[in-house]
């Protein structure tokens, strides 16, 4: 899909190009530009995969602007729901007079309904938590800065957001694509894993399980969550950690954060011990329940090594093994106590 297939559907909107040309035209319809400013680069913004999202430079400030199509802007085959963009503007506007949240994430400047477009303050150049996948160890105090992020914003008091097609979206990625066989050719990821994948998926008790958290998943709930916790929604900036990327944000149940949280803590071979810390931080905050936080972790894991949206893990097939064993516990038997070793 490109922009003759955007335009012939949004007529209304602006797409943008990552030229200074388009940047500028786009700004000043909008009446975004500040006297005298003139833009001089546009780059693109970081790693990422669903949006259009760059970095603009002017005489006079730089800032982030995102604009979300109806495709994945790395897969433009793959159709995405056009709205997700405003999705994460509504998730900006619920907590915005929650300083405690607002202080850790970069600040909305501008919301374009018209043309899904969002522009937010330029945090730098951060880097996301993604090192922890790499035999890094991440620090206590980023654990519990990012526990407590979580606990203050499951707190909130918020409209509900329902979010349906990227949840929907998700739902497939999450409880049914990864029990599909023949769906992804795994072994071109790590030779052998078809094999471990095929057998996996029989596990019937498993199933029952991912159908009932799926079930719950699509579910409204009061709480509102981000969606999509894990380390690339992770900055570390010259100011602290920030949160970004709230457009898989929905009105659920807080242990799914939770359990994304800590299934990525477990991806990463962090120490078991930090996802207790987790749970003795979110307490001071939240009440939550434990066993379903670790059947959504267990789901979560599977999930990253079965499905479409696999992370930078560089495990030889028994560890996948390992960690698909480990996910079967925590979705069948979350209330035995986690240990280092096993
Ligand atoms: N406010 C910001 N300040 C600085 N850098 C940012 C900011 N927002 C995004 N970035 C950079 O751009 C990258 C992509 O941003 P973001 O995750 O919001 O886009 P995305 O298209 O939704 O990505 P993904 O496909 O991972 O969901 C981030 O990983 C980060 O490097
Ligand atoms: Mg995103």
């Amino acid at each position: 899909m490109d922009k003759q297939t955007f335009h012939a559907t949004h007529s209304n909107s602006y797409f943008l190009e990552s030229n200074i040309r388009s940047i500028s035209d786009y700004l000043s319809q909008q009446k975004y530009l500040l006297t005298n400013e003139q833009i001089s680069n546009v780059e693109v913004a970081g790693e990422g995969n669903m949006n259009c999202t760059l970095r603009v430079f002017s005489n006079q400030r730089t800032f982030i602007i995102k604009q979300s199509r109806p495709w994945v802007e790395k897969f433009p085959n793959i159709a995405a729901p056009v709205e997700r963009a405003l999705m994460e503007g509504e998730f900006y506007q619920n907590i915005n007079n929650n300083k405690d949240l607002t202080s850790n994430m970069p600040c909305l400047l501008h919301m374009d309904k018209k043309s899904y477009i969002l522009i937010f303050e330029d945090l730098g150049n951060a880097q996301d938590f993604s090192y922890i996948y790499n035999n890094k160890l991440i620090s206590s105090e980023h654990v519990e800065q990012l526990t407590l992020f979580l606990a203050k914003l499951h707190n909130t008091k918020s409209k509900t957001i329902e979010n349906t097609d990227m949840r929907k979206l998700n739902y497939e990625h999450i409880y049914v694509i990864p029990f599909q066989n023949n769906f992804i050719n795994l072994d071109e990821i790590t030779p052998g894993l078809n094999n471990v994948a095929c057998d996996f998926r029989t596990k019937q008790d498993y199933k029952h399980q991912l159908q009932l958290l799926g079930k719950l998943y699509l579910e409204n709930g009061k709480t509102l969550l981000h969606g999509d916790y894990y380390p690339g929604s992770w900055l570390m900036t010259d100011n602290g950690v920030k949160i970004i990327d709230a457009e898989f944000c929905f009105s659920g149940p807080c242990e799914f954060d939770m359990g994304v949280m800590i299934a990525h803590l477990l991806l990463a071979k962090q120490p078991r011990s930090f996802v207790y810390k987790i749970f003795a931080h979110y307490k001071k905050i939240n009440s939550f329940d434990v066993k379903l936080a670790f059947r959504f972790a267990g789901v979560e894991i599977m999930r990253r090594l079965l499905g479409v949206a696999q992370l930078p893990l560089k495990y030889s097939l028994q560890d996948k093994h390992k960690l698909l064993e480990l996910s079967y516990r925590l979705v069948i038997t979350p209330d035995n106590t986690l240990s280092e070793t096993d």
